[in-house]
Parts: structure tokens; C-alpha cells; sequence
């Protein structure tokens, strides 16, 4: 095992609904920093506790999947698992304090109605990605300032990663199972996520949760930390105003839907604007008439598809002034894309291309 020479780069505590968690991130001589990840008065021995008190906490408060993307199911479901593991924890551990008691039971309801310990992670508004490589690896995250960390945290077992990407799917109607491996869901809070299944993922079951940010990222965000200068983002704003259409084009992660979103403060209040994207990332101004699409896998029979292109294709039905495109990926999309511009809408979207010569060149020939 590598001796760790323990430098501090950064320590904070967080409020994962209600269970404190501690984080400090040390340098290391493994090549990245480690996250460590602490939940104080949560010892090894009280979470397998926890754990074992599932099935009994199943049978006191049965979950509706079918309901679960109903909030006002969900809060009053929370109350319930506090109630329920409070009554537990007096049955098994008679005499824990009120404030242990606390603890144990939000630790609970992450447990039951959250990811479990992933909610840390979640909670932490410095970190973008969150990275699940099969349990046999630690679990990595991607810090704002510090890039990839590896934390402290390894997942139970592949199985448990199977379970969370299911329960993931499940409470927006996707399913992950051998035959459909590979997944694209999103979290309540907007998170992206994106889970695939051994042996098609060779080092088992991942799940890769890009962050929802809070605050989305606005134009004076990204003058200020010299993504693009003034006199671009001018550039923008008058081809925006002047309805030219425009892609924004970039590699993996490089920003391209949080450009295409702080585009958004941009266009006027007076136009009727459409998003078609295939999980939800996109957040306009509280001022615009707004109509986010998003698209459908198939069932497991190969039913019910709903792909972006035909989105597109029933956006141009829905009389928009302006649409927005989350990801141009095949010919049909750019096809779609290009006659939707002939016929005098403006559209925005984003490609993935290394460049501006490489986007023409994506855009003139075939995939
Ligand atoms: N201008 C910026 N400066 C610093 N960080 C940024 C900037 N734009 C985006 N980010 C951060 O980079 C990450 C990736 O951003 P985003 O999702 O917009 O990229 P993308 O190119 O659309 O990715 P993908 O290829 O997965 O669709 C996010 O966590 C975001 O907060
Ligand atoms: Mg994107």
C-alpha cells in the first residue's frame, strides 16, 4: 500500500439532509488527491445496523415506485421513514441519545429514499462529476478546483450498483436491465446520470452522475472567468437578437450545454422557445414561454421510442420562435436542424466536434 504524505488542500463539513458529513481532501502520492469522506457518530458497525433494517423498514413503509416523482408522495413518505426508524432504533438500541437518534434516522432516509452515502457526495456543491467504477474500484469525483479525486468510498457490490441504477431509472420510467445495459436518467435535483452493466462495462456496474449546479452558469460567470471575452459574448447577443442560428461545439465536458444555457438570458421575452434534449440540463430565465421536450427510450419490447428527432420534427408543429437542440448526434438530427433553420426558426444547439473546422466538417458529411 502507498504511504500517503497528508497534506491538506481543503477541508469542509456538509449537511447531507440532515446527517453531517465531514470532508477533508489530502494530497497524496497516488497521483490525485484523495476525498475522504467521514460521517461523524456514524461508525462501521451502526451502518451495517442500518443496513440489516431495511427489509423490516420495506415492510412498515412500502414504497409506490409508480408515485415516487410525485413530491408531495416523497415528503410525506421522508416523515414516515423518520417515524419508522425512530420506533426501530428504540427496539434495537434502547437509550440512544435524541441527537444520535437524529443522525441515524436521516441516515436512514438517504438510505431508503436517497443513494445511500452517495448523498454526501451529492451535497458537495465543489464537485461536478461523480464517478461509480464498479465496486471494485474506490469511487472517483471531479472537484472544481482539484479535477479527480478519489474518495475513501467503495460501493457494496456490483449488485448495489445495480440496485441504485435501477431505483435511479425506475422514478423516471427507464429501465437498465442485460438486455437494454446502458442508461440515461436523471436524479430529482436535475443530475445527470448515466449507468451501464457488466460485461459491456468490462470492469462492472458504473454509474457517472454529472452535478445539477445550483446556480447555473451565466454569461457574466463565464466573462469573468475568461471563458470568452466581451466582445464575444456581444458577438452572441447581436447574433441572438438578429435570430442567427448557432451550434457550439466542443469535446467531452467542455461546457457546450452551459454555454447553450447562458445563451438563455439572451433571447428576447417575446419568443415561444422549445428544448429538446435527452435528459433534462437546461434552465431558462423565469420570464420565457418555455416548452422543454425530452426524449424516450424503448421498452423492453422495443415500444414507445421517442428520439430527438422526432421531438424535432413535432417541435416544428408547435409554432417556436426559437429551438433548442441538447445534442446534434446523427444525420437525421442535422438534417432536421438545418430545415428547421430554412423554414425561418433559430435554433441552438450543441455537437460534439474538436473545433470550428471540424463542426463544418461533422455538419457537410456523414456520419
Ligand atoms: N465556462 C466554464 N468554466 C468553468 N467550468 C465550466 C464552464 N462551463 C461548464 N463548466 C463545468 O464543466 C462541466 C461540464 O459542463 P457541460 O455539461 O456544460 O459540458 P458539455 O460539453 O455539455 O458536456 P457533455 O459533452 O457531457 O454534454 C460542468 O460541471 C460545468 O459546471
Ligand atoms: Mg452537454
Amino acid at each position: 500500500m502507498a504511504e500517503y504524505t497528508q497534506k491538506i488542500l481543503a477541508e469542509y463539513n456538509l449537511d447531507a439532509h440532515g446527517t453531517t458529513v465531514m470532508i477533508q481532501i489530502v494530497e497524496s502520492s497516488d497521483f490525485v488527491p484523495l476525498y475522504n469522506v467521514t460521517f461523524p457518530g456514524i461508525g462501521d458497525a451502526t451502518k451495517l445496523l442500518v443496513m440489516s433494517l431495511r427489509s423490516e423498514l420495506t415492510a412498515m413503509v412500502p414504497i409506490d415506485p409508480a408515485r415516487l416523482e410525485d413530491k408531495r408522495y416523497l415528503t410525506a413518505l421522508n416523515v414516515k421513514y423518520l417515524d419508522a426508524g425512530n420506533i426501530l432504533i428504540d427496539k434495537y438500541v434502547p437509550g440512544t441519545s435524541s441527537e444520535t437518534k437524529k443522525l441515524l434516522t436521516s441516515y436512514i432516509v438517504n438510505m431508503m429514499l436517497g443513494l445511500g452515502d452517495l448523498e454526501a457526495l451529492l451535497a458537495d456543491e465543489n464537485l461536478e462529476e461523480i464517478a461509480v467504477n464498479g465496486a471494485k474500484d474506490y469511487i472517483w469525483v471531479f472537484h472544481k478546483e482539484l479535477g479527480w479525486c478519489k474518495t475513501n468510498m467503495k460501493p457494496a457490490s456490483d449488485n448495489a450498483i445495480y440496485d441504485q441504477a435501477s431505483a435511479i431509472g425506475r422514478r423516471i420510467g427507464r429501465e437498465i436491465n442485460n438486455l437494454s445495459p446502458l442508461m440515461d436518467a436523471e436524479l430529482a435535483d436535475g443530475s445527470r446520470v448515466n449507468a451501464t452493466l457488466y460485461p459491456v462495462s468490462q470492469g462492472g456496474n458504473t454509474i457517472t452522475i454529472r452535478k445539477f449546479s445550483k446556480n447555473p452558469w451565466t454569461m457574466t460567470a463565464m466573462i469573468k472567468n475568461g471563458t470568452l471575452s466581451i466582445e464575444l459574448a456581444s458577438l452572441v447577443w447581436l447574433c441572438i437578437q438578429n435570430e442567427i442560428s448557432l451550434l457550439f461545439s466542443g469535446g467531452t465536458a467542455s461546457g457546450k450545454t452551459s454555454f447553450l444555457n447562458a445563451c438563455s438570458m439572451f433571447f428576447p421575452a417575446t419568443r415561444r422557445i422549445i428544448s429538446i434534449e435527452e435528459t433534462r440540463e437546461l434552465q431558462l430565465p423565469g420570464f420565457a414561454q418555455w416548452i422543454p421536450m425530452v426524449s424516450r427510450d424503448p421498452n423492453p419490447e422495443g415500444k414507445g421510442e421517442i428520439t430527438l428527432y422526432r421531438l424535432m420534427v413535432n417541435a416544428l408543429r408547435q409554432r417556436p420562435d426559437i429551438m433548442l437542440i441538447g445534442e446534434v448526434r446523427t444525420e437525421k438530427d442535422a438534417e432536421t436542424l438545418f430545415e428547421a433553420i430554412h423554414t425561418g426558426h433559430s435554433v441552438y444547439g450543441t455537437v460534439h466536434a474538436d473545433n470550428a473546422q471540424d463542426t463544418i466538417v461533422r455538419m457537410t458529411n456523414p456520419p
